[in-house]
C-alpha cells in the first residue's frame, strides 16, 4: 500500500489524520470592508493564498468605506459569541479590542517583524508586549487625484497651493467640467477636513489632532481650516449625499469630474479600470502638504475561537501570509498602497506608489509622518467620533467657522 493510501485508510478509521488533513478542515472566517473593485482584487490575493495552503475562506465582507458598518457588525458578532477568526481593525482600536481579553497573540509567526517594520507601525501591532495584529500595507491619505484630460483643459499645471487649486477648479468649471467629485458620508467629510488641517503644517496637524491641544484647536489657523473647507464645498455637485467614495472615483476615472480628494485606495480603482498614472490621471499631494504624509495602515486582529487563548493554525497562517514579501507586493499592487514590510522591491509599482514611498521616507525624516484621524490611526474611537460629528455638522449646514471651532474644542475633550 502506498503512503497516501495508508494514511487515508487510517484517517477513515478515525486514526492519525495528518497535519495537512487537520488544516484542510479549518475554515477561517474573515471580516473586512474591502468590497470595491480594487479592494476585492486585493483581498482576493489573501483568499487564494489561504486556499492554496488548504484552508477554507469564509468571507464576511461588510460594505461601507472606512469600515463604520463593519465595526458595528463585528461588535454584534463578538457579543453573540461568534467572533470571526480575523477582522480588519487598525490603530488604537487594536489596543481597545485587546483590552477586552478577546484576542490571541501571534508572536510565534512574528519573529522577524520588528526588524522589518517601521518602529511606529511595529508599536501599533502590539498589545501588552505581544503581537496581536498583522499589517497589510501603508496608505497615504493626503492625495488629490486629477483626471489628466480635465487638467489639460484647465491649463495643465498641478495645483500645489490652495489659490492654485481654486484657479484650476474655476477653469474646470468654465470648461463645463464638474471640478470636484465628492462622496457624501461622514468619513469622507473628515478625510477632506484632515487634509486641510494638514495643509497648515504637520506640526499644526500633530498638535491639533494627535495631542488635541486646546490652543491649537481654537487658533485662528483652525478657523481658516473651516473657511477653506467651506470654499472647497462651493465646487461640489448637488448629488453627493450618500455617494460612495468609489463612485466619486469613477467620476474622475471617466471624466465626469476633474478631481477627488482621497487616500490611495482610490488608485486601486484607477488600476482596476486599466488607467495609467501620468497619461490618464495624475496623483498629487493635497495642496500645501507635499512634505507631509498622513499614514493609514490596515491590519487584521485575531479573535479567540471557542474560548481558546492560543491562535489556531489558520490564524497563524493568515498572519504569516499577510507579512510575507510576496503577498505584500501583490496586495499593494492591487490596493493602491505600498508594502508596509521594509525591503520589498518597488520595481513593479507605478509612479504614484514610488512617489508615496519616497515621500514617506522624507516625511519620516522631517517629522512630517502623521497618523490619519479619519482612518482610525490618531485617536481612540470616542474622540475621533466626536470630532467627526463636528465636521459633518459643519459640512452639512451653514454653521460659521468660529462656532465650528468652539464645538471642535469641546469634542476633543471626549474620553
Ligand atoms: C481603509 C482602506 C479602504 C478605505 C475605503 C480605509 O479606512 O484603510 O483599506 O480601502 O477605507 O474603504
Amino acid at each position: 500500500m502506498k503512503f497516501r493510501a495508508i494514511m487515508g485508510a487510517l484517517c477513515a478509521a478515525g486514526l492519525m489524520c495528518g497535519v495537512a488533513t487537520a488544516q484542510a478542515a479549518e475554515s477561517v472566517e474573515v471580516l473586512h470592508w474591502w468590497t470595491s473593485g480594487g479592494e476585492s482584487k486585493a483581498v482576493g490575493v489573501l483568499k487564494d493564498d489561504m486556499q492554496k495552503q488548504g484552508y477554507t475562506w469564509k468571507d464576511f465582507a461588510v460594505a461601507g468605506g472606512a469600515g463604520a458598518a463593519a465595526m458595528t457588525a463585528l461588535k454584534t458578532q463578538v457579543i453573540s459569541g461568534n467572533a470571526p477568526s480575523a477582522a480588519q481593525i487598525k490603530g488604537p482600536l487594536i489596543q481597545e479590542w485587546a483590552s477586552q481579553g478577546v484576542l490571541v497573540n501571534i508572536d510565534s509567526v512574528a519573529g522577524d517583524w520588528k526588524k522589518n517594520l517601521p518602529p511606529e507601525i511595529d508599536k501599533i501591532m502590539h498589545a501588552e508586549g505581544h503581537y496581536v495584529a498583522a499589517p497589510f500595507s501603508v496608505h497615504r491619505v493626503n492625495w488629490l487625484y486629477i483626471n489628466k484630460a480635465a487638467l489639460d483643459k484647465a491649463g495643465g499645471k498641478v495645483p500645489t497651493t490652495w489659490p492654485e487649486f481654486f484657479a484650476v477648479a474655476d477653469k474646470m468649471k468654465a470648461a463645463g467640467i464638474m471640478p470636484i467629485a465628492m462622496g457624501g458620508q461622514p468619513w469622507q467629510d473628515l478625510t477632506l477636513w484632515e487634509d486641510v488641517v494638514l495643509s497648515q503644517g504637520a506640526d499644526f496637524y500633530k498638535k491639533a489632532l494627535v495631542d488635541l491641544d486646546q490652543k491649537t484647536l481654537t487658533s485662528d489657523k483652525m478657523v481658516q481650516v473651516f473657511d477653506t473647507v467651506r470654499k472647497i464645498q462651493g465646487y461640489f455637485d448637488s448629488g453627493r449625499t450618500g455617494r460612495d467614495w468609489n463612485l466619486a472615483t469613477a467620476m474622475v476615472i471617466n471624466g465626469k469630474a476633474g478631481m477627488q480628494f482621497m487616500g490611495d485606495w482610490a488608485k486601486g480603482e484607477f488600476a482596476n479600470a486599466n488607467k495609467k498614472s501620468g497619461s490618464d490621471y495624475v496623483c498629487a499631494a493635497v495642496p500645501s502638504t507635499e512634505k507631509a504624509y498622513t499614514f493609514n495602515v490596515d491590519s487584521f486582529v485575531f479573535f479567540q475561537q471557542k474560548g481558546q487563548k492560543a491562535a489556531t493554525p489558520g490564524q497563524l497562517a493568515l498572519a504569516k501570509t499577510i507579512m510575507s514579501p510576496e503577498f505584500q507586493e501583490q496586495f499593494s499592487l492591487y490596493k493602491g498602497s505600498i508594502p508596509v514590510r521594509l525591503g520589498v522591491s518597488m520595481d513593479k509599482f507605478d509612479d504614484c506608489a514610488k512617489k508615496s514611498y519616497a515621500d514617506e521616507q522624507t516625511a519620516i525624516k522631517s517629522a512630517g509622518y502623521v497618523p490619519s484621524l479619519a482612518h482610525g490611526m490618531a485617536q481612540p474611537d470616542a474622540a475621533a467620533g466626536a470630532i467627526s460629528d463636528v465636521v459633518t455638522k459643519f459640512m452639512n449646514s451653514s454653521q460659521d467657522s468660529k462656532s465650528a471651532v468652539a464645538a471642535l474644542a469641546k469634542a476633543a475633550k471626549t474620553k
